[in-house]
Protein backbone atom coordinates (compact mmCIF):
# COMPACT_ATOMS: atom_id res chain seq x y z
CA UNK A 1 0.00 0.00 0.00
CA UNK A 2 1.26 3.35 -0.86
CA UNK A 3 1.96 5.81 2.11
CA UNK A 4 -0.08 9.06 3.01
CA UNK A 5 0.82 11.53 5.55
CA UNK A 6 -0.90 14.63 6.49
CA UNK A 7 -1.63 17.14 9.32
CA UNK A 8 -3.88 19.51 10.77
CA UNK A 9 -2.97 22.53 12.88
CA UNK A 10 -4.85 22.71 16.35
CA UNK A 11 -5.66 26.53 16.04
CA UNK A 12 -8.39 28.19 18.31
CA UNK A 13 -10.55 24.45 18.90
CA UNK A 14 -12.69 24.00 15.98
CA UNK A 15 -12.08 23.10 12.40
CA UNK A 16 -13.88 24.91 9.61
CA UNK A 17 -15.55 23.94 6.69
CA UNK A 18 -12.17 24.94 4.25
CA UNK A 19 -10.21 22.09 6.65
CA UNK A 20 -13.04 19.50 6.09
CA UNK A 21 -13.81 19.48 2.51
CA UNK A 22 -9.98 20.38 1.44
CA UNK A 23 -8.37 17.80 3.60
CA UNK A 24 -9.88 15.46 6.17
CA UNK A 25 -12.53 14.77 4.07
CA UNK A 26 -9.97 13.04 1.78
CA UNK A 27 -8.04 11.45 5.12
CA UNK A 28 -10.91 9.64 5.66
CA UNK A 29 -11.20 8.13 1.87
CA UNK A 30 -7.60 7.63 1.71
CA UNK A 31 -7.17 5.32 4.96
CA UNK A 32 -9.38 2.58 3.20
CA UNK A 33 -6.53 2.72 0.16
CA UNK A 34 -3.06 3.82 1.89
CA UNK A 35 -0.94 2.92 4.41
CA UNK A 36 -2.19 6.24 6.28
CA UNK A 37 -0.64 8.75 9.17
CA UNK A 38 -2.54 11.85 10.31
CA UNK A 39 -1.53 13.97 12.93
CA UNK A 40 -2.53 17.21 15.33
CA UNK A 41 0.65 19.26 14.10
CA UNK A 42 0.73 21.46 17.74
CA UNK A 43 4.24 22.37 16.96
CA UNK A 44 3.91 24.46 14.14
CA UNK A 45 0.71 26.30 16.16
CA UNK A 46 3.45 27.26 18.38
CA UNK A 47 4.78 29.82 15.39
CA UNK A 48 1.66 32.10 16.78
CA UNK A 49 1.36 32.83 20.82
CA UNK A 50 -0.04 30.06 22.03
CA UNK A 51 -2.07 30.03 25.96
CA UNK A 52 -0.26 26.85 27.12
CA UNK A 53 -3.56 25.34 28.71
CA UNK A 54 -5.33 26.31 25.51
CA UNK A 55 -2.72 24.66 23.26
CA UNK A 56 -3.12 21.40 25.06
CA UNK A 57 -7.07 21.48 25.25
CA UNK A 58 -6.72 22.38 21.28
CA UNK A 59 -4.99 19.22 20.46
CA UNK A 60 -7.12 17.21 22.32
CA UNK A 61 -9.68 18.87 20.48
CA UNK A 62 -8.13 18.46 17.16
CA UNK A 63 -7.80 14.47 17.64
CA UNK A 64 -11.90 14.35 18.82
CA UNK A 65 -12.82 15.87 15.35
CA UNK A 66 -10.07 13.83 13.37
CA UNK A 67 -11.90 10.55 15.11
CA UNK A 68 -15.42 12.20 14.47
CA UNK A 69 -15.02 12.92 11.32
CA UNK A 70 -14.49 8.76 10.28
CA UNK A 71 -10.53 8.58 11.13
CA UNK A 72 -10.87 4.61 13.05
CA UNK A 73 -7.38 4.03 14.60
CA UNK A 74 -7.86 0.53 13.60
CA UNK A 75 -7.50 1.81 9.56
CA UNK A 76 -4.55 4.61 9.81
CA UNK A 77 -2.30 6.15 12.57
CA UNK A 78 -3.58 9.40 14.43
CA UNK A 79 -0.95 11.04 16.46
CA UNK A 80 0.01 14.03 18.07
CA UNK A 81 3.20 15.51 16.68
CA UNK A 82 4.85 16.71 19.75
CA UNK A 83 4.85 12.80 20.55
CA UNK A 84 7.51 11.85 18.13
CA UNK A 85 10.65 14.10 18.74
CA UNK A 86 12.01 12.69 15.39
CA UNK A 87 10.15 15.77 13.82
CA UNK A 88 12.32 18.51 15.80
CA UNK A 89 15.61 15.94 14.89
CA UNK A 90 15.08 15.67 11.24
CA UNK A 91 13.69 19.99 11.10
CA UNK A 92 16.79 20.20 12.18
CA UNK A 93 18.93 18.51 9.95
CA UNK A 94 16.87 19.94 6.62
CA UNK A 95 17.28 23.51 7.96
CA UNK A 96 21.13 23.03 7.22
CA UNK A 97 20.18 21.41 3.75
CA UNK A 98 17.43 24.79 3.02
CA UNK A 99 18.61 27.49 1.43
CA UNK A 100 18.06 31.57 3.20
CA UNK A 101 16.43 32.70 0.11
CA UNK A 102 14.61 30.35 -0.52
CA UNK A 103 12.64 29.60 2.66
CA UNK A 104 11.93 33.93 2.32
CA UNK A 105 10.29 32.87 -1.45
CA UNK A 106 7.33 31.17 0.56
CA UNK A 107 4.44 33.25 0.44
CA UNK A 108 3.03 32.06 3.11
CA UNK A 109 5.71 33.10 5.29
CA UNK A 110 5.56 36.52 3.13
CA UNK A 111 2.03 37.19 3.88
CA UNK A 112 1.97 36.16 7.45
CA UNK A 113 5.25 38.14 8.36
CA UNK A 114 3.96 41.23 6.57
CA UNK A 115 1.12 41.16 9.23
CA UNK A 116 2.49 40.36 12.23
CA UNK A 117 5.39 42.74 11.79
CA UNK A 118 9.23 42.08 11.34
CA UNK A 119 9.67 42.18 14.99
CA UNK A 120 6.70 40.14 16.38
CA UNK A 121 7.62 37.46 13.35
CA UNK A 122 9.62 34.26 15.19
CA UNK A 123 12.35 32.22 13.17
CA UNK A 124 9.92 29.43 13.77
CA UNK A 125 7.16 30.93 11.36
CA UNK A 126 10.54 31.28 8.73
CA UNK A 127 11.12 27.47 9.07
CA UNK A 128 8.00 26.42 9.33
CA UNK A 129 8.02 24.65 5.84
CA UNK A 130 11.16 23.04 6.67
CA UNK A 131 9.14 21.30 9.74
CA UNK A 132 6.36 20.23 7.07
CA UNK A 133 8.99 18.85 5.22
CA UNK A 134 10.63 16.88 8.09
CA UNK A 135 6.86 15.66 9.00
CA UNK A 136 6.34 14.16 5.51
CA UNK A 137 9.50 12.81 4.43
CA UNK A 138 10.37 10.87 8.24
CA UNK A 139 7.76 8.49 7.12
CA UNK A 140 8.30 8.65 3.01
CA UNK A 141 5.30 9.52 2.17
CA UNK A 142 4.12 8.65 -1.54
CA UNK A 143 1.25 11.22 -1.48
CA UNK A 144 0.19 13.84 1.00
CA UNK A 145 -3.45 15.12 0.90
CA UNK A 146 -3.95 18.90 1.66
CA UNK A 147 -5.67 22.03 0.30
CA UNK A 148 -4.31 24.29 -2.57
CA UNK A 149 -2.33 26.17 -0.08
CA UNK A 150 0.36 23.78 1.01
CA UNK A 151 1.33 23.30 -2.47
CA UNK A 152 4.36 25.82 -2.59
CA UNK A 153 5.53 24.03 1.29
CA UNK A 154 4.98 20.61 -1.08
CA UNK A 155 7.43 21.63 -3.77
CA UNK A 156 9.90 22.69 -0.82
CA UNK A 157 9.48 19.43 0.53
CA UNK A 158 10.10 17.69 -3.09
CA UNK A 159 13.41 19.89 -3.34
CA UNK A 160 14.36 18.85 -0.21
CA UNK A 161 13.99 15.53 -0.52
CA UNK A 162 15.57 15.26 -3.88
CA UNK A 163 18.24 17.81 -2.37
CA UNK A 164 18.98 14.93 0.20
CA UNK A 165 19.27 11.91 -1.78
CA UNK A 166 21.63 13.78 -4.54
CA UNK A 167 23.85 14.77 -1.49
CA UNK A 168 23.88 11.54 1.13
CA UNK A 169 22.51 8.74 -1.01
CA UNK A 170 18.55 7.59 -1.62
CA UNK A 171 17.20 7.95 1.38
CA UNK A 172 13.96 9.96 0.69
CA UNK A 173 10.61 9.05 -1.29
CA UNK A 174 9.72 12.55 -3.08
CA UNK A 175 6.00 12.66 -2.21
CA UNK A 176 3.45 14.03 -4.40
CA UNK A 177 0.27 16.53 -2.79
CA UNK A 178 -2.46 15.13 -3.62
CA UNK A 179 -4.93 17.94 -4.12
CA UNK A 180 -8.74 17.36 -5.22
CA UNK A 181 -9.00 20.61 -7.53
CA UNK A 182 -12.76 20.54 -6.84
CA UNK A 183 -12.29 21.32 -3.06
CA UNK A 184 -8.87 22.70 -3.15
CA UNK A 185 -9.77 26.32 -2.35
CA UNK A 186 -13.38 26.87 0.04
CA UNK A 187 -13.90 30.52 -0.59
CA UNK A 188 -15.04 32.88 2.18
CA UNK A 189 -18.80 33.07 2.61
CA UNK A 190 -18.93 37.09 3.15
CA UNK A 191 -16.17 37.63 0.82
CA UNK A 192 -15.66 34.89 -1.89
CA UNK A 193 -12.39 36.43 -3.14
CA UNK A 194 -10.58 34.90 -0.25
CA UNK A 195 -10.48 31.13 1.47
CA UNK A 196 -11.92 30.80 4.35
CA UNK A 197 -9.85 31.16 7.11
CA UNK A 198 -9.41 31.12 10.73
CA UNK A 199 -6.95 34.24 10.63
CA UNK A 200 -9.00 36.29 7.41
CA UNK A 201 -12.15 35.30 7.91
CA UNK A 202 -14.87 37.35 9.75
CA UNK A 203 -17.39 35.58 12.13
CA UNK A 204 -19.91 35.37 9.46
CA UNK A 205 -17.61 34.28 6.46
CA UNK A 206 -16.41 31.13 8.21
CA UNK A 207 -18.09 27.88 9.61
CA UNK A 208 -16.56 26.15 12.20
CA UNK A 209 -17.70 22.73 12.62
CA UNK A 210 -18.02 22.93 16.45
CA UNK A 211 -20.35 26.04 16.69
CA UNK A 212 -23.94 25.84 17.01
CA UNK A 213 -25.24 23.92 14.19
CA UNK A 214 -28.22 26.55 13.69
CA UNK A 215 -25.79 30.04 13.23
CA UNK A 216 -23.61 27.59 10.46
CA UNK A 217 -26.91 27.02 8.99
CA UNK A 218 -27.82 30.90 9.01
CA UNK A 219 -24.54 31.70 7.69
CA UNK A 220 -25.08 29.26 4.59
CA UNK A 221 -28.11 31.23 3.93
CA UNK A 222 -27.14 34.20 4.21
CA UNK A 223 -23.95 34.05 1.92
CA UNK A 224 -22.94 36.72 -0.63
CA UNK A 225 -23.87 35.85 -4.14
CA UNK A 226 -25.00 38.05 -7.14
CA UNK A 227 -27.18 39.85 -8.54
CA UNK A 228 -28.17 37.15 -11.02
CA UNK A 229 -30.38 34.51 -10.25
CA UNK A 230 -29.21 31.24 -12.61
CA UNK A 231 -27.76 28.64 -10.22
CA UNK A 232 -24.70 27.89 -12.53
CA UNK A 233 -20.61 27.41 -11.64
CA UNK A 234 -18.65 30.31 -12.70
CA UNK A 235 -16.42 30.77 -10.50
CA UNK A 236 -14.74 33.98 -12.37
CA UNK A 237 -18.45 35.69 -12.28
CA UNK A 238 -20.55 33.90 -9.70
CA UNK A 239 -17.88 33.05 -7.00
CA UNK A 240 -19.98 32.99 -4.40
CA UNK A 241 -22.69 30.38 -5.82
CA UNK A 242 -19.93 28.53 -7.17
CA UNK A 243 -18.49 28.20 -3.92
CA UNK A 244 -21.98 27.09 -2.41
CA UNK A 245 -22.12 24.26 -5.44
CA UNK A 246 -19.05 22.94 -4.02
CA UNK A 247 -19.12 22.91 -0.82
CA UNK A 248 -23.25 21.02 -1.33
CA UNK A 249 -21.52 18.71 -4.09
CA UNK A 250 -19.13 17.67 -1.92
CA UNK A 251 -21.03 17.45 1.53
CA UNK A 252 -23.80 15.84 -0.34
CA UNK A 253 -21.78 13.15 -2.49
CA UNK A 254 -23.08 14.54 -5.67
CA UNK A 255 -21.94 16.41 -8.47
CA UNK A 256 -21.59 20.30 -9.30
CA UNK A 257 -23.44 19.19 -12.58
CA UNK A 258 -26.18 17.08 -11.00
CA UNK A 259 -26.69 20.41 -8.87
CA UNK A 260 -27.13 22.57 -11.88
CA UNK A 261 -29.83 20.49 -13.21
CA UNK A 262 -31.72 19.93 -10.01
CA UNK A 263 -32.41 23.41 -9.30
CA UNK A 264 -32.38 24.56 -12.62
CA UNK A 265 -35.43 27.27 -12.94
CA UNK A 266 -35.32 27.48 -8.76
CA UNK A 267 -33.67 30.46 -6.88
CA UNK A 268 -30.57 30.88 -4.63
CA UNK A 269 -32.80 30.94 -1.80
CA UNK A 270 -34.07 27.02 -2.38
CA UNK A 271 -30.45 26.37 -3.05
CA UNK A 272 -29.29 28.05 0.51
CA UNK A 273 -31.95 26.39 2.40
CA UNK A 274 -31.47 22.84 1.05
CA UNK A 275 -27.42 23.27 1.72
CA UNK A 276 -28.26 24.62 5.17
CA UNK A 277 -30.42 21.88 5.74
CA UNK A 278 -27.65 19.49 4.19
CA UNK A 279 -24.92 20.81 6.72
CA UNK A 280 -27.16 21.07 9.87
CA UNK A 281 -27.31 16.85 9.14
CA UNK A 282 -24.09 16.35 8.55
CA UNK A 283 -22.36 18.88 11.36
CA UNK A 284 -24.68 17.87 14.45
CA UNK A 285 -23.70 14.33 14.98
CA UNK A 286 -20.23 15.53 14.20
CA UNK A 287 -20.52 17.61 16.86
CA UNK A 288 -22.04 15.43 18.99
CA UNK A 289 -19.42 12.77 18.21
CA UNK A 290 -16.48 15.00 18.99
CA UNK A 291 -17.97 15.58 22.44
CA UNK A 292 -17.95 12.23 23.22
CA UNK A 293 -14.75 11.51 22.48
CA UNK A 294 -13.94 14.78 24.75
CA UNK A 295 -15.78 13.34 27.80
CA UNK A 296 -14.39 9.59 27.49
CA UNK A 297 -10.52 11.13 27.56
CA UNK A 298 -9.27 7.76 28.21
CA UNK A 299 -9.83 6.54 24.77
CA UNK A 300 -9.00 9.49 23.42
CA UNK A 301 -5.53 8.98 25.42
CA UNK A 302 -5.19 5.66 24.52
CA UNK A 303 -5.85 6.22 20.55
CA UNK A 304 -3.20 8.90 20.97
CA UNK A 305 -0.49 6.89 22.38
CA UNK A 306 -0.86 4.09 20.24
CA UNK A 307 -0.65 6.57 17.23
CA UNK A 308 2.45 7.61 18.97
CA UNK A 309 3.93 4.59 18.98
CA UNK A 310 3.57 3.43 15.87
CA UNK A 311 4.61 6.45 14.38
CA UNK A 312 7.48 6.89 16.07
CA UNK A 313 8.81 3.14 14.93
CA UNK A 314 8.55 4.52 11.33
CA UNK A 315 9.84 7.93 12.34
CA UNK A 316 13.29 6.61 14.11
CA UNK A 317 14.24 3.98 11.41
CA UNK A 318 14.28 7.24 8.80
CA UNK A 319 15.92 9.51 11.48
CA UNK A 320 19.09 6.48 12.12
CA UNK A 321 19.03 6.26 8.36
CA UNK A 322 19.71 10.17 8.22
CA UNK A 323 21.70 10.82 11.21
CA UNK A 324 24.14 7.74 9.63
CA UNK A 325 24.18 9.66 5.96
CA UNK A 326 25.16 12.87 7.15
CA UNK A 327 27.75 11.62 9.40
CA UNK A 328 26.89 11.34 13.08
CA UNK A 329 28.61 9.24 15.92
CA UNK A 330 26.65 6.60 17.12
CA UNK A 331 25.69 6.76 20.68
CA UNK A 332 26.74 3.23 21.28
P1 LIG B 1 -3.83 23.94 8.31
O1 LIG B 1 -3.95 23.49 9.72
O2 LIG B 1 -3.81 25.40 8.04
O3 LIG B 1 -5.00 23.35 7.46
C1 LIG B 1 -5.31 21.95 7.45
C2 LIG B 1 -5.70 21.52 6.04
O4 LIG B 1 -6.85 22.25 5.59
C3 LIG B 1 -6.59 22.78 4.30
N1 LIG B 1 -7.35 24.03 4.15
C4 LIG B 1 -8.20 24.29 3.14
N2 LIG B 1 -8.59 23.58 2.08
C5 LIG B 1 -9.49 24.13 1.24
N3 LIG B 1 -10.03 25.35 1.43
C6 LIG B 1 -9.68 26.12 2.48
N4 LIG B 1 -10.24 27.32 2.67
C7 LIG B 1 -8.72 25.59 3.40
N5 LIG B 1 -8.16 26.06 4.54
C8 LIG B 1 -7.32 25.11 4.98
C9 LIG B 1 -5.09 23.02 4.28
O5 LIG B 1 -4.61 23.09 2.96
C10 LIG B 1 -4.59 21.82 5.02
O6 LIG B 1 -4.45 20.71 4.16
N6 LIG B 1 1.01 23.43 7.17
C11 LIG B 1 -0.23 22.70 7.36
C12 LIG B 1 -0.15 21.61 8.40
C13 LIG B 1 0.95 20.63 8.24
C14 LIG B 1 1.03 19.59 7.29
C15 LIG B 1 2.23 18.89 7.58
C16 LIG B 1 0.23 19.20 6.23
C17 LIG B 1 2.05 20.53 9.03
N7 LIG B 1 2.83 19.47 8.66
C18 LIG B 1 2.61 17.78 6.81
C19 LIG B 1 0.62 18.11 5.47
C20 LIG B 1 1.82 17.40 5.78
C21 LIG B 1 -1.30 23.67 7.81
O7 LIG B 1 -1.04 24.68 8.41
O8 LIG B 1 -2.57 23.25 7.62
Amino acid sequence: RPRVLSGIQPTSGSFHLGNYLGAVRQWVAQQETHDAFYMVVDLHALTVVQDAEALRANARIAAAQLLAAGLDPERCTVFIQSHVPEHAQLAWVLNCLTGFGEASRMTQFKDKSVKQGADRTTVGLFTYPVLMAADILLYRSDAVPVGGDQRQHLELTRVLAERFNARYGETFTVPDAFIVPETARITDLQDPSVKMSKSASTPKGIVNLLDEPRSSAKKIRSAVTDTDTVIRYDEEKKPGISNLLTIYASLADTTVAELEQRYEGKGYGALKTDLADVLLDWVTPFRDRTREYLDDPGTLNSILAQGAEKARAVAAETLALVYERVGFLTAK
